[in-house]
């Protein structure tokens, strides 16, 4: 039987467990943490992950300060919001929803986010960190996509040891620190990619598929092992026709209905990754205020 790993439940179990944890601190020392969510413009599928985003940081106890900043907005004006929050008290993570729009650069805005401020764990410096530290180590900020496909393999009943491990897509914000991650759970990890040739053979090959790539159903059933694992990070949306009626449907990529024949465990899109990224970054946020309270 194939087990569907249910990212809204165990999404869930990890925002009861922060919204304890926020619960106590703000009983011993009377604060809690603070979460800058920073929009430019209106992208459309921005707006929905950053109302999702506020909606359940505030649900578990975290203050949310909210700037929605217009379209033409130019760099100077978005480096200065980051150099104001990266000063202010009640600020203990900023995230500034990616993608930006084209007139902005956005590493030079990633690289101005403060480290210890991180939520999304994209800053060249703690990049460097996950690449260095050791398996153990609870304080790093971690980007939360990858972090949350990691906490779903680790509530498998699996040894992640020696396994070997696709991920498909290279991306900053998944492949890379999903790879990374992977390394440190020691997996022999392959990363796959657009120009990567035979991408299904080494697909075949792995225990465990990391889909990341943003193409509506790629991996095929007969691209995945016996038992395999896969992990579905793409939420895309494509035009099915049912009968006779033109509808917006959301995919991975993953093509799900083949895969799962195959799969020992499959994410399905939605309710297995996108929630996860959600709980992720509201730990992260939580670890930079307890980091906050240390120094
Ligand atoms: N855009 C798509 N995914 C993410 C993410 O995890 N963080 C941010 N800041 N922007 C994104």
């Amino acid at each position: 039987m194939t087990k569907l790993i249910n990212g809204k439940e165990i999404a869930q179990n990890l925002r009861n467990q922060l919204k304890r944890e926020i619960d106590n601190l703000k009983n011993k020392i009377g604060k809690v943490p603070g979460l800058a969510v920073v929009q430019v413009g209106n992208v459309a599928a921005s707006s929905v992950y950053v109302k999702a985003k506020t909606k359940s940081a505030k649900e578990v106890g975290i203050e949310v300060i909210d700037h929605h900043l217009k379209e033409e907005t130019s760099e100077k004006e978005l480096l200065e919001l980051v150099m104001k929050l990266n000063n202010q008290n009640n600020v203990n993570g900023i995230l500034v929803q990616l993608p930006l729009p084209k007139h902005i650069n956005e590493q030079i805005i990633l690289d101005s986010i403060h480290p210890d401020k991180d939520a999304d764990g994209f800053h060249p410096l703690n990049v460097g960190k996950l690449s260095v530290a050791n398996n153990n180590d609870e304080n790093l900020l971690i980007p939360c996509t990858p972090y949350g496909c990691l906490v779903m393999l680790k509530g498998l009943d699996i040894n992640l040891q020696g396994k070997n491990a696709v991920v498909i897509g290279r991306s900053n914000i998944v492949g890379k620190p999903m790879a990374q991650l992977l390394l440190k759970e020691s997996c022999t990890v392959t990363i796959a990619h657009s120009k990567t040739k035979n991408i299904e053979k080494l697909c075949k090959d792995a225990d465990i598929v990391v889909a990341a790539v943003g193409r509506p159903e790629m991996v095929k059933g007969n691209w995945v092992k016996n038992g395999a694992v896969v992990i579905d990070v793409g939420i895309n949306r494509i035009e099915v026709n049912i009968d006779g009626e033109n509808k917006s449907k959301l995919v991975g990529d993953v093509d799900f209905i083949e895969v799962e024949k195959k799969a020992s465990a499959i994410t399905p899109v939605p309710g297995g990754v996108g929630p996860m990224t959600i709980a992720c970054l509201l730990r992260n946020t939580t670890i930079a205020f307890k980091n906050s309270q240390k120094n």
